[in-house]
């Protein structure tokens, strides 16, 4: 059984982390799609939210647990005996943050391997911040974002 975790702020979840997530499924036995728990990075979104949110937009993922976490990636992963972290690679301009975080975990947890799933070409320049930044103007986010999110976002 491969066990893979995939964390993130999710705050909140998009269709290019869908799109990963989705890939990551269909690699691993088991996936954990972990949202971090810091309030110092002061998300929009509780981590309650961010939790309903992610579990309304992946019914059909059967393999697929939503949890929360604290502290540590690492230590996250070694508490689920998770050997793969999933990181999305959206654009070059990923490339250079991804690897410290890749290299650093390395150094952490030599057994874990970070592993880059590229999502597709229209999930690729998509992130929650600027879909936040639209939605509070009153933009379209239907198609970038899981109807769960849209309908909330709408709502607020
Ligand atoms: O969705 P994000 O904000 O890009 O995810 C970043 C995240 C949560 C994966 C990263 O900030 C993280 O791992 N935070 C937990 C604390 C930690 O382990 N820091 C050292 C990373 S090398």
């Amino acid at each position: 059984m491969t066990t893979a975790i995939y964390p993130g702020s999710f705050d909140p979840i998009t269709n290019g982390h869908i799109d990963v997530l989705r890939r990551a499924s269909k690699l691993f036995d088991d996936v954990i799609i972990a949202v971090l728990e810091n309030p110092s990075k002061n998300p929009t979104f509780s981590v309650n939210d961010r939790i309903k949110l992610i579990k309304d937009s992946i019914l059909d993922l059967k393999n697929v647990k939503v949890d929360a976490f604290k502290g540590l990636t690492v230590d996250y992963a070694r508490q689920k005996k998770a050997k793969v972290l999933i990181r999305g690679l959206r654009a070059v301009s990923d490339f250079e943050h991804e690897m410290q975080m890749a290299q650093m975990n390395k150094n952490l947890y030599p057994d874990l391997e970070t592993i880059f799933l590229v999502p597709s070409v229209e999930n690729s320049f998509l992130s929650s911040s600027l879909v936040k930044e639209v939605s509070i103007l009153g933009g379209d986010i239907s198609n970038v974002v899981p109807d769960a999110v849209n309908n909330y976002l709408t709502k607020r």
